[in-house]
Order: C-alpha cells, then structure tokens, then sequence
C-alpha cells in the first residue's frame, strides 16, 4: 500500500460533485505531481486529501491508516502538512512568527526544526524579522512551505508553490522540494509548470474535470504525445 492512498475520491461543493472516482497516491520520500487544466479540481482534490471538503465516496489511509473521518488539524497531528494555493502566509507577522505559528500544535521543543528552515531557506534566516508581507513572491513561498514543515510532516502536501515566480526561483524551489523529499518526505503538489514540474516527478497525475485522465510517472508522461499536445503545449 501506498504512503498515502487517497481512493476513488467523489464530491464538491454542495450538491454538485467536483471530483469523479478521483485517486492520487505518494509513496514514501517520492514526488507526486498533480497537472491540469485551470478548474480541473486540483486544488479540491488536495482540500479533499487534507480534510477539507467532505467526501460522498471514496476513502484517505495515510501510512495505512483510514483517516477519512478526520478533520484537517487531527490530520496534521497524523504527519500531514499542506500549503494552500491562496493567503497561506500571515502577511502582517514576521517570517519567524510566521514559523511559530506553523509549529503550533507541537508541545515539544520546535527550534531544531526551524534551524533545519532556515538551514533550507537561508534568506527566511536572515530577513526573520521582517513583515511576510514585505518580501518577494518566492520569498513568501518559502515561508509558506517552511511554515509546513514546522510540524515535521511525513506528507508534505503543495498547490502551486511556484505560482507567479520566475524561472530561476522556481527551480531553486523544485531542488529544495526534492532535497526535503530525500529526507523520506512524502510530496504531492500541484503545479502549472507542468514540464519543469513532471520532470521531477516519480508519478505524475493529469486531472480533466475532476478524473483521473492520465497517470504514469513523470517521465512517461513527459514522452506521451497525447498528453504533450493536450497538455503540455506541444
Ligand atoms: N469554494 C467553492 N465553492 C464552489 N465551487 C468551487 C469552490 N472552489 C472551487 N469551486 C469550483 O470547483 C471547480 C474546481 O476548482 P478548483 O479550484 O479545484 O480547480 P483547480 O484545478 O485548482 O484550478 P486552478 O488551476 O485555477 O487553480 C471549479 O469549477 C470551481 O469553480
Ligand atoms: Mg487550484
């Protein structure tokens, strides 16, 4: 079984159903990607594996465990840390507060793992003191993933943390994405640089309408001329 198996996810919002029999699966330290286009249900799909959207069918076992019934933060405290696609920094508190706050339901001492942030993302150490709201996109999407991983989750779950940055910070992002996924880190992201993000992917999902329309891994998909034509522009 899979580290995470999220099985023949079917719901939405109200009546009408977003996801279709949808699955996504993490093995343990892999990289999974979900691509698609725009209101495909990527973002639902993570807010279904994180506890955020009631399911009508379908089940979630993370390391073997059936967590359907959980809510998001049981779900944290379970290994699982997620970075929304929108506001999943606190502009207004500091980078280190905003870490703080990401270890908030840890009664232990968190200070090794903010070392461990800061050792990823240097520049979190040195502006640690400024507003989150003053730094650069790919900035701010570092504090959002380091928020993250201040729980130390076994799952790190991300919708699109490279959204709006450039080329050269987006790749800096995917190698500390895969430097944490060689730590034994699970992750499941969604991105829409879907070529940059299929190349670093172990199995890589593209979801039409709430389905699953293609899954492989990232290479294979990457060689497909369906799947490059409809979706990777070619
Ligand atoms: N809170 C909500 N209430 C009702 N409908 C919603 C809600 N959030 C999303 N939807 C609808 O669900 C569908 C899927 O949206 P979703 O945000 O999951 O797509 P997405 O693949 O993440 O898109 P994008 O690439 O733009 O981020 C869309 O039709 C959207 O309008
Ligand atoms: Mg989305």
């Amino acid at each position: 079984m899979s580290f995470l198996d999220a099985s023949n996810m079917t719901g939405g919002y109200g009546v009408s159903d977003i996801l279709h029999d949808c699955t996504l699966r993490v093995e343990k330290g892999q990289i999974a990607v979900i691509v698609g286009p725009n209101g495909a249900g990527k973002s639902t799909a993570m807010k279904a594996v994180f506890g955020m959207l009631k399911l009508r069918g379908g089940s979630v076992t993370l390391d073997g465990e059936d967590i359907t019934a959980l809510s998001p933060q049981e779900r944290v405290r379970k290994g699982m840390g997620f970075v929304p696609q929108v506001n999943n920094v606190f502009p207004t508190m500091t980078v280190e507060e905003n870490l703080e706050m990401g270890a908030y339901i840890r009664e232990d001492d968190y200070r090794d793992t903010m070392e461990q942030v800061y050792e990823l993302f240097p520049i979190l150490r040195e502006k640690r003191h400024q507003h989150a709201g003053e730094l650069s996109g790919g900035q701010r999407q570092q504090v959002a993933v380091g928020r993250a991983l201040m729980t130390k989750p076994k799952l790190l779950m991300l919708d699109e943390p490279t959204a709006g940055v450039s080329p050269i910070v987006m790749d800096e992002l995917f190698d500390r994405i895969i430097e944490v996924a060689r730590t034994g880190i699970s992750i499941l992201m969604v991105e829409q640089n879907a070529r940059q993000a299929l190349e670093i992917a172990d199995t890589g999902y593209v979801l039409v309408q709430g389905a699953n329309k293609y899954t492989d891994t990232g290479a294979a998909l990457m060689a497909d001329p369906e799947v490059r034509r409809t979706f990777l522009g070619g």
